[in-house]
């Protein structure tokens, strides 16, 4: 009898104390590595994260201004004006409020498909120009997927375009008014560009992940399940809620 092993997970009572145990884990490589470089996401997950993080830049003056930052993904085709677009998304909730000059997140301007590869591998280069990713924070998907690799993404996939699985885009559909306009495509990191980061925190809220957490923490590694690689990343932390970690929990008490 096996049990799963749950030495890298935590497990927070609530949103807010999931949150601050992510946004201290942050704030801590941010002090002992000013010149940190940071893979952050987006979606409702880490919201209270870049919240945390903004207040403790505004009281405490933690410091952004030699730290590098590299978004996962963002929408394709999207202009990086677009209210719906991760550019947007990431000044809105962060970096119009704290002072890291050196922020990137994938280009989703409509373009060919060699400017895209190009660019993918731009990319790649940049953050390997800037030491690598020291901090890689991920959300889930419904889908399993990890930034928009969705299933069928193999483990050594790098930044590249992308099809939108229909959950995940049904899962967009409240925010962009309507599944009809949200974009089928995306630009993503791949799974390989993320499994390079030194350490990688995942995070999830709520018991509408409850069951995608247990899989991704108990399902041998499949591109079925892109998150299941992850678990695979020697330096990798699962940080959870209890509605979030209340299956992987009981899974863990039976097998
Ligand atoms: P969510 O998205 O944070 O909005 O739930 C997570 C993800 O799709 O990675």
């Amino acid at each position: 009898m096996t049990r799963t092993d749950l030495s890298n997970v935590q497990v927070a009572k609530d949103y807010t104390g999931l949150c601050g145990l992510v946004a201290d884990r942050i704030a801590a490589l941010v002090q002992t590595k000013p010149n940190a470089v940071l893979g952050l996401a987006t979606g409702s997950t880490p919201l209270g994260v870049y919240s945390a993080l903004v207040r403790r830049h505004r009281e405490e003056g933690l410091d952004f201004s030699r730290v590098t930052c590299f978004n996962l993904d963002e929408y394709y085709p999207m202009s990086p004006k677009s209210l719906h677009s991760y550019r947007q998304f990431m000044a809105m909730n962060l970096f119009d409020y704290i002072n890291c000059p050196n922020w990137f997140v994938p280009d989703g301007l409509r373009r060919s498909a060699s400017e895209i590869e190009q660019d993918c591998l731009e990319y790649e280069a940049r953050i390997a120009d800037a030491g690598g990713i020291d901090l890689q924070l991920l959300g889930i998907g419904r889908t399993g997927h990890v930034g928009f690799n969705e299933p069928g993404s193999s483990p050594d996939s790098r930044t590249r375009l992308v099809t939108l699985a229909e959950v995940t885009r049904q899962d967009a559909a409240p925010s962009f008014g309507g599944i009809d306009n949200v974009p089928r495509q995306a630009v993503s990191m791949g799974i390989g560009t993320i499994m390079d980061a030194r350490e990688i925190v995942m995070m999830a809220t709520g018991a509408g992940k409850a069951a995608i957490v247990r899989a991704a923490w108990t399902e041998d590694p499949t591109d079925h399940i892109p998150a299941t690689w992850v678990r695979r990343h020697p330096n990798v932390h699962l940080r959870l809620d209890e509605g979030a970690a209340s299956l992987l929990l009981e899974a863990s008490l039976t097998n």
